[in-house]
């Protein structure tokens, strides 16, 4: 038989999140790769080994994934929420580069419910107008590319979701876009903190810029900053969809 990848998302936690069409691709599988935290969500089954891997080697873990395939291995990779967002659907493309004779290989991406929309159903309906994302961690790229991206975003009046705010490794970075959001947006623009979303310990904090503080993010916590015109109406936050 021969072999095929599929890099899947996982969705956010709940495995009521995950697609069908992922369900089948594990269920078919010989093998599934990925970041420790989200191999440990498979069930083990006879005939499926699991390569857990830590969370730095993911251009390995893609050329790993790639070299099974080659030899005739069903695998999937996978993400949390949505493999194509700031997850391993780059990271395997990026690693199938330079290895022509891997280009024909049989290679899917399925997608999955990224954290944004998870937590933007949580709140009610935060991006219902132009949003965009942007991932705060500067292991890729420099805090300043980072905080000119926010700038920008908050004076075209997008709503924002913000990956990885923040972690022990770069504590720092999220009050540099505290303060750019100050400069930029009124003191009342509605903030959304969504931790650990869909799953039991999921909470959603939302208030005022002016009363963020740094430590309300981690890096279980998706961030949404409304637009100027972002409201609440009951316990629900929406955008409203013209502007
Ligand atoms: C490396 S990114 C992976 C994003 C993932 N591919 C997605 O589409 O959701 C990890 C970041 O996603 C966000 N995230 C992932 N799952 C989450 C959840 N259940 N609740 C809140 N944020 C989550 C957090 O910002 C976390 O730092």
């Amino acid at each position: 038989m021969s072999g095929w990848l599929a890099v899947a998302g996982l969705g956010p936690g709940a495995d009521a999140l995950i697609t069908p069409e992922v369900q089948a691709a594990l269920a078919e599988a010989t093998d599934v790769v990925g970041y420790i935290p989200y191999v440990a969500r498979i069930a083990p089954r006879p005939g499926l080994t699991l390569h857990p891997s830590d969370n730095r080697v993911e251009l390995d873990r893609a050329r790993d994934a790639l070299r099974m395939v080659a030899e005739g291995r069903r695998v999937v990779v996978v993400s949390s929420g949505d493999p194509g967002v700031f997850a391993m659907a780059s990271a395997v493309f990026e690693a199938l580069e330079p290895c022509p004779e891997w280009h024909g290989l049989d290679i899917r991406v399925l997608p999955g419910i990224t954290a944004m929309l998870a937590a933007a159903a949580a709140a009610g309906a935060p991006l219902g107008h132009d949003f965009c994302a942007i991932n705060l961690s500067d292991n890729l790229k420099p805090l300043d590319t980072v905080l000119r991206r926010v700038r920008l975003a908050a004076e075209a009046d997008f709503a924002m979701a913000f990956y990885n705010p923040r972690s022990r490794a770069r504590p720092e970075g999220f009050g540099r876009v505290l303060e750019v959001l100050r400069a930029c947006c009124e003191p009342g623009r509605l903030m959304i903190f969504a931790r650990a979303v869909s799953t039991p310990e999921q909470a959603l904090r939302i208030l005022p810029l002016s009363e963020v503080t740094e430590d309300m993010a981690d890096m279980r916590t998706v961030v949404i900053v409304g637009s100027s015109r972002t409201r609440q109406v009951g316990r629900f936050t929406y955008t409203p969809r013209s502007a």
